[in-house]
């Protein structure tokens, strides 16, 4: 998921701050892409002036709602509003990130909501709730504070978040499409030691992290009727050696689609860093990124393979199966999951060639028992499960071709 936190935070060495470094930490390890609005640090001008919209629609006097409307349509409206709206449209989850100042998010931030929330960007007439431009995202409030939740001041009246937030959630979340999680609040240990410290920034970013895969399955269920029906993208998925990437490049071919190997979006991190590194996960999560923004547009205008070899031991391999399917899904694409195989010896005999070495490809037969030993592809209940012990490549590809026909699809 593509996540956009939104931060009100002045001090990093404040527990806020620890929160949102931590918080960026884990979501990126979740295998999540995120950007941050450090609004203190970007010195986000909060306040909306007359003077900031030169060449007015409405010349008689300044109404700020118009001159949005007008310098959004026009594509001038001041380039750090611009910035941040181009950030909510790449975003699929927007985190709000604050501690509470008199039972509201922070004026620099309620500034920023101001500001970017832009009539014909967010909404418009007949573009609201349902309609609105910026249906299929989710958000939610992460904050700090001081006062104990749930207690009653003098009158009565407790102290509860989902209320104080309630407008914000209806205006300008809902209005404009957004779908709004419950809001996450921690109240930081008051003597703090490091340890403390410590538990309870685990403990809300741990929220943040499920609220995230929250998101991410109401993302996935929703139905996209929003775009005509797309080409499929074929997902073959097997172990190393097993011969995804010939099996899929003869199928390509066939059917005329786009062929995307999992070495070629590994490769210029492999090159750039090495394996195993920490710049090894960020390039290979900006290739990733990258190239799936591409790939949406490019399943309009004819089917994808993709092949990958995925393992259902390793959590991050899951959320990168979703992301694939989370790809479809946007596209308006059918997934139609293959899965590879073929027995060991096969397998083994497969994986010792010259070609594979050149391209940073697991070639020892030791590793790869070792590899059927700990790890097994992973499990989808409408994989087209294709047993490639006895076929030639070519029989293989003509074997998937015939199941994408019987979906439907006259390639
Ligand atoms: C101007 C201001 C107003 C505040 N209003 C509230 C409030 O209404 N309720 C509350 O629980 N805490 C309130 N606080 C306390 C802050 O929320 C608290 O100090 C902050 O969340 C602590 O996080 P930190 O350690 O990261 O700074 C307020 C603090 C300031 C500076």
């Amino acid at each position: 998921m593509r996540i956009l936190i939104v931060s009100a935070i002045a001090e990093p060495e404040s527990f806020g701050g620890q929160m949102l470094q931590e918080a960026v930490q884990r979501l990126n390890f979740d295998g999540h892409g995120v950007t941050v609005s450090d609004l203190y640090a970007q010195r986000f001008p909060a306040v909306a002036y007359g003077n900031d919209f030169p060449d007015r629609e409405n010349t008689e006097y300044f109404a700020l709602e118009r001159e949005q409307a007008h310098h959004y349509k026009n594509g001038t409206l001041p380039a750090y509003i611009r910035a941040e709206q181009e950030k909510i449209n790449a975003a699929d989850v927007i985190i709000f990130m604050a501690a509470i100042y008199w039972m509201s998010p922070p004026a620099i931030m309620r500034g920023w909501i101001d500001q970017v929330f832009t009539p014909e960007f967010a909404y418009g007439k007949g573009k609201t709730f349902e309609n609105g431009p910026l249906k299929g995202k989710s958000a939610f409030f992460a904050m700090t504070h001081a006062g104990l939740l749930g207690a009653a001041d003098p009158s009565g009246v407790p102290f509860k978040l989902d209320e104080m937030l309630k407008a914000l959630h209806d205006r300008p979340l809902r209005y404009s499409g957004i779908t709004p999680l419950s809001p996450l609040s921690i109240r930081p240990p008051y003597y703090q030691n490091t340890i403390e410290r410590g538990i309870a920034i685990d403990e809300i970013c741990t929220q943040i992290s499920a609220h995230v895969a929250k998101a991410e399955a109401i993302k996935n269920t929703a139905p996209n009727t929003d775009k005509p029906k797309a080409f499929p993208l074929i997902h073959i998925n097997g172990r190393p050696g097993v011969g995804k990437k010939t099996v899929g490049q003869i199928l390509a071919k066939q059917i005329n689609a786009a062929f995307v190997d999992n070495h070629t979006l590994l490769n210029p991190a492999v090159t750039a860093c090495g394996r195993g590194t920490e710049g090894y996960t960020r390039v290979v999560r900006k290739v990733i990124e990258a190239v799936f923004e591409e790939l949406q547009h490019t399943l309009q205008e004819r089917p994808v393979v993709l092949t990958n070899c995925l393992t259902a031991q390793i959590p991050e391999h899951g959320l990168y199966y979703k992301e694939i399917e989370a790809l479809a899904k946007k596209a308006n694409a059918d997934f139609i999951p293959v899965r590879l195989s073929a027995d060991f010896n096969e397998n083994a005999r497969r994986i010792v060639t010259p070609a594979r070495a050149k391209n940073h490809k697991l070639t020892d037969a030791d590793t790869l028992k070792q590899l059927y030993n700990d790890f097994t592809t992973i499990e989808d209940p409408n994989n087209f499960e294709l047993d490639a012990t006895e076929l030639k490549a070519r029989q293989a590809a003509s074997a998937i071709k015939r199941h994408i026909k019987a979906k439907g699809y006259d390639l």
